[in-house]
């Protein structure tokens, strides 16, 4: 499909190094063996700290792990400049959300990563950044228990 006729989602972090690199890649792995062509994905962190730099060499080992690729990932920055450029806001944690809701998102498009495991009570996908490898596989884990959810959502919606 015409990449200006996809539908553009974006997941958000903190950083973009750790939890939305591989929720990009998982999602977009699934939608894969879906052939679900029609969406465009990428990721990004509400902070400026790491625009430019590849994403944390546990999200990238943890990517290997489990067949995923994220070598070519470079950070980047969501700010209120380049929000309009999305069509959905797929946010880790309540604060990514809250962020996401202050730089002028339209709260009907912001979802939270983990709706769809637990929609009454979503818990977040904790930032693993300052914890140890434990933390990224179950980041890994929390991202695949929602992927199929967040897609069939998604198609819902057209
Ligand atoms: P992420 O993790 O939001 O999952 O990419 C973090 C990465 C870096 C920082 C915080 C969280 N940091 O403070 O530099």
């Amino acid at each position: 499909m015409n990449e200006s006729n996809k539908t553009r989602v974006l997941f958000v972090c903190l950083g973009n190094i750790c939890r939305s690199p591989l929720a990009e890649v998982v999602v977009k792995s699934v939608a894969k063996q879906r052939a679900l062509d029609h969406y465009h994905f990428e990721s990004a962190g509400t902070g400026d700290w790491h625009i430019g730099k590849s994403a944390d060499h546990r999200s990238a080992s943890k990517a290997i792990d489990h067949g995923l690729d994220l070598s070519q990932h470079r950070a980047q920055q969501i700010t209120d400049q380049n929000i309009h450029n999305w069509n959905w806001f797929v946010a880790m944690d309540q604060a990514n959300y809250q962020d996401l809701l202050s730089m002028g998102a339209d709260a009907s498009k912001v979802l939270l990563m983990r709706q769809f495991e637990n929609p009454t009570n979503i818990p977040d996908v904790p930032d693993p950044y300052y914890g140890g490898a434990a933390g990224f596989e179950d980041a890994y884990q929390m991202l695949v228990a929602n992927a199929e959810g967040l897609l069939e959502f998604l198609e819902l919606q057209h």
